[in-house]
Formats: structure tokens, C-alpha cells, sequence
């Protein structure tokens, strides 16, 4: 009997539209058509505006990113994996794991994102524990990282803990909403979390 795929595996829709279309435009994942929708319908990216990228790896929120902030911003990304593809002088890359990484505090950011996910298992359970502790931590890092007023962008594969973290994302933010984004599959459990207007930035 055929082993039935997950909903959070990736694999067996490689080929589909976006990401073939994501290959056509050059970017560097088919994530990119997410951040842009969620960025249109929610107009959180300004020019000049600093950004987080927490889990940027191949890049391709990067990619969109850069088109938003122009020259005049900066965006820093930080994944377990080393970025390859080039990108403009306004934008760093950290290897390494975010539970080991600070924000710096004397300059903070406009916007944090973060698409980590958790490496799947294939165990349903497994991965949404693990994309929801992500999402915890992602929002204990913007709490630090954000200005007053800041905004935040998160993936989470939808579990037990959803309705806690939403809870708490509306307790730091003014504004907090799940948003199903049209570019992911319906049956899919994936969500992102949107915060806007960050209401005190937690420091030392
Ligand atoms: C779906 S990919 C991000 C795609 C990216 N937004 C893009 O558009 O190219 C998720 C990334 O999260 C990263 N990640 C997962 N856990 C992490 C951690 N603890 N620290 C840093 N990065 C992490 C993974 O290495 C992976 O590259």
C-alpha cells in the first residue's frame, strides 16, 4: 500500500505551479509568493525599513524584501544554513540557530519575519510541537528586536498550542491575526501569525 504523504511535506508538491513559476522568475523558493501576498494585503515592508529575517535560507523572502526596503534599509538573515544566493550590500546573513542569538539592542528592526520550520518528521504531532516552539521563540526574539510599533510575520504549522499563541501574539501586539495565505494548499495546516504595532519592546 502506497505510504500516505503528509500535509506538511513539501515533497511530493515540488513541482507544483508556484514553484515553477518561482523557478521562472529566478527566486530563489516559491515561499517569496507568500511574504508578497501577506506584505500586500497587510503593508508591513516600507522603504528604508530594517528587517529580520529569522530562517531565510534559500532566500527567496530576501529576494522580496530587498525590493521593498530599496537601498536605504537593511535586512539581516539568520538561518541554520549558509544563504548562496547574492544579494545587495544592504543585506547580512548569520549562520546559525536562533536559540543561540541575540538581537542587538542598540538598534532595533521595523519588521521581523520568520518562515523556520522544523525539519518534518512526518509525525503530524512532532512537527506542529516543534513549528510551535519556533514560533514562540521567533516571538520572544521580536519582543527584543522590534521598535514600539514594529511589525511581525511568522509560520506555524497549526496545533494543540495555536489558540495559546495566538492569545499571546494579540498580548504583544495592538493587532494579531492568523492569515491562511492563498498560495498554500487548502488542505494544508499551515498558518502565519501577523502582528502589528509591537506595544513594548522588552529590554535588559
Ligand atoms: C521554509 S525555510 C525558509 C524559506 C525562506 N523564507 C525563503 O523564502 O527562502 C525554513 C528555514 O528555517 C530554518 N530554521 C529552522 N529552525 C531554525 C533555527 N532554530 N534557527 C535558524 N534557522 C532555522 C531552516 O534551516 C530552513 O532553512
Amino acid at each position: 500500500m502506497p505510504r500516505r504523504s503528509s500535509k506538511l511535506s513539501d515533497r511530493s508538491n515540488r513541482h507544483d505551479r508556484a514553484y515553477r513559476q518561482a523557478k521562472t522568475d529566478g527566486y530563489a523558493g516559491r515561499a517569496i509568493y507568500k511574504l508578497q501576498e501577506i506584505d500586500q494585503k497587510y503593508r508591513l515592508l516600507r522603504r528604508g525599513s530594517r528587517v529580520l529575517d529569522l530562517g531565510c535560507w534559500p532566500g527567496s523572502w530576501m529576494q522580496y524584501t530587498v525590493t521593498r526596503i530599496g537601498d536605504e534599509g537593511y535586512l539581516l538573515g539568520i538561518d541554520l544554513k549558509e544563504v548562496e544566493i547574492t544579494l545587495p550590500p544592504n543585506v547580512e546573513t548569520i549562520v546559525g540557530d536562533v536559540d543561540d542569538w541575540e538581537p542587538p539592542q542598540d538598534s532595533p528592526f521595523d519588521v521581523v519575519l520568520s518562515d523556520m520550520a522544523p525539519h518534518t518528521t512526518g509525525d503530524r504531532h512532532t512537527d506542529q510541537f516543534r513549528s510551535e516552539e519556533l514560533v514562540r521563540r521567533a516571538l520572544a526574539i521580536a519582543q527584543r528586536a522590534l521598535r514600539p510599533g514594529g511589525h511581525f510575520v511568522a509560520k506555524i504549522f497549526q496545533g494543540g498550542e495555536f489558540p495559546a499563541i495566538l492569545r499571546e501574539l494579540r498580548g504583544v501586539f495592538q493587532e494579531g491575526r492568523a492569515y491562511h495565505a492563498k498560495n498554500t494548499r487548502s488542505s494544508s495546516i499551515e498558518q502565519y501569525l501577523i502582528g502589528r504595532g509591537l506595544k513594548t519592546r522588552v529590554t535588559e
